[in-house]
């Protein structure tokens, strides 16, 4: 006979608990009924996150990454970015892409750092289907990869209006208020003023995602002091305490900040 179905809540020593067994943390949200005297051993949130922590194994991650799989014409994106030195975003940051795109039913999205056009093809597959994908990059020759992996896909040119530039050249000719996602992937150093960028040119209800966000895995690390650590920290930690954001942290890839406009 198999197993009754148990609610996993959260666990001690990593072991799971059943639901029945666990005294609540926060008994004064409770009816009076259901409330128990605090005990040493309540079950809290942090267990919770530990014990997440402790799922988070590295097949686990390879088998978040490969959860959606890349066709032909994003492996060809891919293998063309490796090609040029680029670093494009691993495929479960592309599938947080479309995602977050679908999710938010955009119709005009700014993609910062094209490259050879891999997290734009994962957000264009999420879009509208009249949706605009703007995307922004100072390599004419990546992006000029980038155009045929869009074409290659079935995008018509109208789908997409690709400029060549510098970030903060560009981004102060585009519309205030009139964008519904805002992707950032290029310069470290230029996070702070793209992040800026993005509170002014997204409607509220829009979202900021911002790639890289783990600063290569160093974010968590006190001892961790260079540059682009203390840089991606001091963003992170900024749209944490705005009170124009709404962000969350996701550990995908290199570490995605997702953020809503208020
Ligand atoms: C990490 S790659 C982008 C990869 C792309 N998002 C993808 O996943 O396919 C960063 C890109 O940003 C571009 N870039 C770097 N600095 C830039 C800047 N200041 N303004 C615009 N683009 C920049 C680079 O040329 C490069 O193509």
């Amino acid at each position: 006979m198999s197993a009754p179905l148990r609610l996993i809540l959260a666990t001690d020593s990593h072991r799971p608990v059943a639901a029945a067994a666990a005294p609540p943390c926060f008994p004064h949200l409770l009816p009076s009924a259901r409330r128990r005297p605090p005990t040493a051993a309540r079950r809290c949130p942090i267990a919770t996150v530990a014990r997440s922590v402790s799922t988070t194994t590295p097949q686990a991650l390879q088998f978040v990454e490969a959860y959606v799989a890349e066709d032909l014409v994003l492996r060809t994106a891919r293998s063309l970015a490796t090609e040029v030195g680029v670093d494009a975003v691993t495929p479960g940051v592309g599938a947080t892409l479309r995602f977050l795109a679908a999710a938010g039913g955009a119709r005009a999205v700014v993609e910062i750092g094209t490259g050879t056009g891999v997290s734009g093809l994962w957000l264009l597959r999420g879009m509208r289907p009249d949706g605009i994908l703007t995307t922004i990059d100072v390599e004419a020759e990546h992006q000029r990869i980038a155009r045929r992996i869009f074409q290659e896909a079935g995008f018509p040119s109208g789908r997409t209006r690709i400029i060549s530039g510098r970030a903060l050249d560009v981004l102060p000719r585009l519309a205030d208020g009139a964008y519904d996602l805002i992707f950032v992937d290029s310069e470290v150093a230029e996070y702070s003023a793209c992040v800026d960028a993005a509170l002014r040119l997204l409607r509220p209800g829009g979202m900021l995602a911002l790639h890289g966000a783990l600063a290569s895995g160093r974010i968590g690390d006190p001892a961790a002091r260079d540059v682009e650590t203390v840089t991606v920290r001091e963003v992170v930690k900024a749209i944490r305490e705005s009170e124009e954001w709404t962000p969350a942290l996701l550990p995908t890839g290199e570490g995605l900040l997702v953020a809503v406009k208020r």
